[in-house]
């Protein structure tokens, strides 16, 4: 059933279709169209709705740079991911001057900063189309706004309770899927911007999520990624209140489905019930993301992350203990406002102890209009890069170390794909979230099979099917 929303989506469809075959027709060609995106799962999920939309109103998808209408889902959690973004659009500026039928569109995380808008404004007028994370639903209006006014359309809200999940989708693969259980942040660590530019916390109602589940499965999916910037605080605000691990036993029972996954925990609302479903579970994957930040008390309270050291490693130890083939990875940033070596030692002993799998290991980025980028004081660039190598080492030679213990050993794997290196070879996923290469026929694309993990290549595997 569409709602409002979505019926006048798909109105604006039907125009745009029309528009798309004129302009086919005076062209004599197809019209292409790129979405690139960055950032996270969430940007990726969005990027298959916009991708849907463009190929259902009669675009071919490209990944060429010249295409007509190119648009960059963006990303702003640290300044890199701003800069390519402004590299990438630079860069295009002389193809559109070689195309008249080019057009440049910008939406996702970065368009909601008002001093984005600015710049854009300023520097990269040549810019057709900018929307926000809050209207992308509106993306057909949007885009036939952009071919029928003769100016830059440029639209961004600051908040929505709109929530319209049955617009068309471009799965990037056809047996696995994302998908979206909740939407925005209210955790605001102190030094992330996510909570400014995705808004207040949404839940989806249960009902929904596994109606779409049923409706993916139906359409081959086995493996589903729950996504939310929290997932374990699913559902606490809706009118009948589910918690996320009731969550995970209604899309249990869905039939045909293989495997769940979800993104992200967060520690401090991580609950006794969801390692309780995790452990009697067939389905969910044994793999936790449970992002850490800092090893230091002292930091992580700045941080507003609402734990400490010991309570973090009291929780990674009781899922070990409780679920003892997990794998657990984490998210750290080195260079917080007021870090010092202590500090640096603190987050090296809890890698020590929890021993990751897997760790992302980021800098410390300074986020305009966050608490933390007020904090007088920031610390210097040279410190920051010398405690940054010391956690990358730790965390490399940890996950390593972890990661040789699957050796030897037939794990279910999820072929995902022909090995780019070598195509007589695939590449699939073990439930705890490994990489491995083995010997197989495309066939085996989206199935599940036994492989024998035999040689280690420090972050991946060998195997053969068995
Ligand atoms: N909601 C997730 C994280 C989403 S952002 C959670 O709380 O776990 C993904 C990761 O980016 C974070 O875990 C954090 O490690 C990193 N990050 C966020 N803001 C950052 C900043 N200002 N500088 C550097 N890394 C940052
Ligand atoms: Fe950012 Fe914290 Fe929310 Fe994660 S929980 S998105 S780090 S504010
Ligand atoms: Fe980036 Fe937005 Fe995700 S800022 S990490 S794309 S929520």
């Amino acid at each position: 059933m569409l709602n409002r929303e979505e019926e006048i989506q798909f109105e604006y469809i039907d125009k745009l279709k029309l528009i798309v075959e004129e302009k086919k027709k005076a062209l004599g060609r197809a019209l292409t169209c790129q979405v690139t995106t960055f950032g996270c799962q969430m940007n990726a999920r969005d990027s298959e709705k916009l991708l849907g939309v463009l190929k259902t109103v009669g675009f071919e998808e490209t990944d060429r740079d010249d295409a007509d209408f190119v648009i960059y889902n963006t990303c702003t959690v640290r300044d890199n991911a701003n800069q390519r973004v402004y590299g990438r659009l630079g860069a295009l500026k002389p193809y559109k001057k070689n195309n008249s039928e080019m057009k440049i569109a910008l939406c996702g995380c970065m368009t909601q900063e008002k001093s984005v808008i600015e710049k854009l404004k300023k520097s990269y007028n040549f810019v057709d189309l900018i929307f926000g994370t809050h209207n992308i639903f509106c993306f057909p209006k949007l885009l036939y706004r952009m071919y029928t006014e003769d100016k830059p359309v440029v639209e961004v809200w600051e908040s929505t309770d709109v929530i319209a999940e049955n617009l068309p989708v471009e799965r990037k693969y056809p047996f696995k899927s994302g998908i979206n259980i909740m939407f925005g942040c209210n955790n605001f660590c102190t030094y992330c911007i996510v909570p400014y530019v995705r808004g207040r916390e949404r839940s989806r109602k249960p009902e929904e999520i596994i109606e779409e589940i049923r409706s993916l499965v139906a359409d081959g999916v086995v493996e589903i990624m729950l996504l939310g910037q929290n997932v374990n605080s699913y559902g606490k605000n809706l009118e009948t209140p589910v918690s996320f691990a009731e969550l995970l036993r209604r899309v249990e029972e869905i039939e045909g489905l293989e495997r769940i996954r979800f993104m992200t925990s967060h520690p401090k609302d991580l609950s006794d019930e969801l390692i309780e479903v995790m452990k009697d579970s067939k389905k969910i994957c044994r793999h936790i993301h449970l992002p850490l930040q800092s090893g230091s008390s002292r930091i992580l309270k700045t941080m507003n992350r609402c734990y400490d050291k010991e309570r973090y490693i009291d929780l990674a130890l009781k899922i070990r203990r409780e679920i003892p083939d997990i794998s657990i990875t984490t998210d750290i940033i080195v260079g917080f406002p007021g870090e010092e070596y202590s500090d640096v030692l603190e987050t090296i002993d809890v890698i020590d102890r929890v021993r990751f799998d897997n760790a992302f290991t980021f800098i410390y980025s300074k986020r305009t209009g966050t608490p933390a980028a007020r904090m007088e004081n920031q610390v210097d660039e040279a410190t920051v890069k010398k405690h940054f190598d010391m956690v990358l080492k730790k965390v490399q030679d940890t996950a390593r170390k972890q990661l040789e213990r699957f050796e030897g050993q037939v794990l279910t794997v999820l072929c995902e794909g022909v090995n780019e290196q070598d195509e007589a070879f695939l590449d699939g996923r073990t439930s705890g979230n490994t990489i491995v290469h083995f010997k197989g026929g495309r066939e085996l694309i989206g199935k599940l099979v036994d492989v024998k993990l035999t040689d280690f290549h420090g972050f991946y595997y060998d195997g053969e099917i068995i």
